[in-house]
């Protein structure tokens, strides 16, 4: 063999090393056949192939557990890694750390997409201290990267311990159920410090980081599915802070009659709210983050005549739509990351409020309710808010009201704006008149009620004082909201835009 061959002999070599039997038989594919997957065919070129720690130079070399590169995804260059679980449990080794780390590094430098793909026992343990440093350093890498680049994980198999905490510093997480696993001290510690018998799913499986507690964002059946998903979801966002996402060029949106039926005029009625954003937004552009949890709050990214908005609403169909702690932290949480990737938010308000109780309270609902006010205040993306119906106290100020910076506020004319609902306020501001109304208390409290009405909860008062731009109808909302965003959107320069980090919230 001549040298040349020799060197493509050793790298296919060292190329199919994993062990796919062991991994197909988990219901898993490689870390090589999810690169290829994630990737545009034959553009992944793969970095640091032979890097190995502790190998001894004249030994052929031998694979360490994470592939790490860069190619093209939908057109568009981005940087990935890939933990191999078939090599040593795909571990974090000190040596296969580094690769992760210099992918970070370049990624950031190119100011391009990174991914990483998670199938891991975690920190070596043979490697000790050596391998918790580097933690470190990749978690400060997530940092410094945090609101520059987009940073995606993919939770495909095991992720444990504090290596999950790489994830959580980044803007999302897909997650594959049965096969992702995420906790930060597992079955057997559980079980020996505080003595409760759970299993791995049980402690950290889809079903608990998707509805339970908002840690990941997106649900996989499989493998494929996730790749899929993840590479739908890079088509809506820019390639850093400084750029815009590309427009997609073709699109179709709907016919806007039966708009005007969806939301009831009866305020106690729920209905769901993604039919209004399914008429408003482009075709099949829905792509929805965090739909399992805190649902009483929705966030998906769409598109309106191809661009991408990010849209937050209430959703009466859930607790009414009010906003508590999870919904809170889901909402603030999508602004600011809408606001870090140069994409305009859209907010549909129906919000009867914050959700009352000492559960919420003591829970701090005024700590995580700021969170909301403050996203929106820092946001300097286009902001349209739309009031579909109910817009009632603090909750309609952080559904980011005028006052918070929204360029355009619209409200459609069942909406309500006040203080409080119309029966909870009368029986406050005209206790003495009902409590002296005796058998006519009925009688006075519709009397009142309808005064009250009439004359606050129309959309029409918040419109004379110019807190509300303009009163329209749900057919002519669509045609608006294009005119609106395509103007608000050539005033962009995210060139000189403020900037921040994506903190988790
Ligand atoms: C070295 C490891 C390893 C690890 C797994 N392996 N985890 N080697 N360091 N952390 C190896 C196993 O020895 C085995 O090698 C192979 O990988 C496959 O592991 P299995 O146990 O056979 O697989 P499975 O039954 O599927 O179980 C997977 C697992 C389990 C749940 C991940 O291996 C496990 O519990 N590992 C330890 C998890 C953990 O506690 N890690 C430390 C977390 S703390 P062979 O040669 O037999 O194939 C941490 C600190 C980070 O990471 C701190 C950041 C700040």
């Amino acid at each position: 063999m001549d040298s040349l061959q020799e060197l493509e002999h050793q790298r296919r070599t060292l190329q199919n090393s994993s062990n796919a039997d062991r991994q197909h038989a988990k219901g898993k594919i490689t870390a090589d056949e999810r690169l290829a997957y994630l990737f545009d065919k034959d553009t992944f070129i793969e970095l640091n192939v032979y890097q190995n720690r502790g190998q001894s130079i004249d030994k052929p070399p031998k694979r360490d557990g994470v592939i790490a590169g860069f190619g093209k995804i939908n057109g568009r260059y981005a940087y990935a890694y890939a933990q191999d679980f078939t090599i040593q449990g795909g571990s974090l080794s000190s040596s296969n750390a580094r690769k992760i780390i210099k992918c970070q590094q370049a990624a950031l430098k190119a100011g391009a997409p990174i991914i990483g793909l998670m199938d891991s026992g975690g920190a070596k343990i043979q490697d000790g201290i050596q391998a918790l440093a580097q933690y470190g350093t990749i978690f400060q890498n997530n940092v410094n990267a945090s609101g520059v680049i987009p940073q995606i994980t993919a939770i495909m198999g095991p992720c444990a311990g504090g290596a999950s905490y790489s994830p959580a510093l980044q803007d999302f997480i897909f997650f594959v159920e049965g096969t992702g696993e995420m906790f930060v001290t597992g079955p057997d510690v559980v079980k020996e410090v505080i003595g409760e018998d759970i299993t791995m799913q049980e402690l950290g499986g889809a079903d608990v980081h998707m509805r339970k507690n908002g840690v990941a964002h997106v649900r996989a059946a499989n493998d494929q599915d996730c790749l899929d998903k993840i590479r739908n979801l890079l088509t809506y966002l820019p390639q850093n802070n400084k750029s815009l996402p590309i427009p997609r060029t073709k699109y179709k949106s709907r016919w806007q009659r039966g708009i005007e039926n969806i939301v009831p005029e009866n305020k106690r009625k729920i209905y769901d709210v993604k039919q209004v954003i399914d008429y408003l937004v482009d075709t099949d552009s829905l792509f929805e983050i965090e739909p399992e949890f805190a649902a009483n709050v929705v966030t998906c990214f769409a598109r309106v005549n191809g661009h991408t908005i990010g849209v937050v609403a209430n959703q009466p169909a859930v607790i009414s739509g009010c906003m508590d702690v999870n919904a809170s932290c889901k909402a603030a949480r999508f602004v600011r990351t809408c606001d870090c990737f140069n994409i305009p938010l859209l907010t549909l308000v129906d919000v009867p409020g914050f959700f009352p109780g000492s559960d919420q309270e003591y829970s701090g609902i005024i700590r995580h309710g700021a969170k909301v006010l403050y996203a929106y205040s820092e946001a300097t993306v286009p902001k349209i808010t739309l009031v579909l119906r109910k817009a009632y106290g603090g909750a309609y100020i952080a559904m980011c009201c005028k006052q918070l910076g929204a360029d355009v506020c619209w409200a459609w004319p069942t909406a309500e704006i006040a203080v409080m609902g119309a029966e909870g306020a009368v029986k406050i501001i005209n206790r003495k008149d009902l409590k002296a109304a005796g058998d006519d208390y009925k009688k006075v409290l519709d009397e009142k009620v309808k005064a009250y009405q009439d004359t606050q909860l129309n959309p029409f008062v918040g419109a004379k004082l110019g807190y509300i731009d303009d009163v329209i109808a749900p057919q002519d909302t669509r045609r608006l909201l294009e005119q609106t965003l395509e103007a608000l959107i050539s005033f962009q320069d995210p060139k000189t835009k403020p900037t921040h980090g994506n903190i988790p919230l």
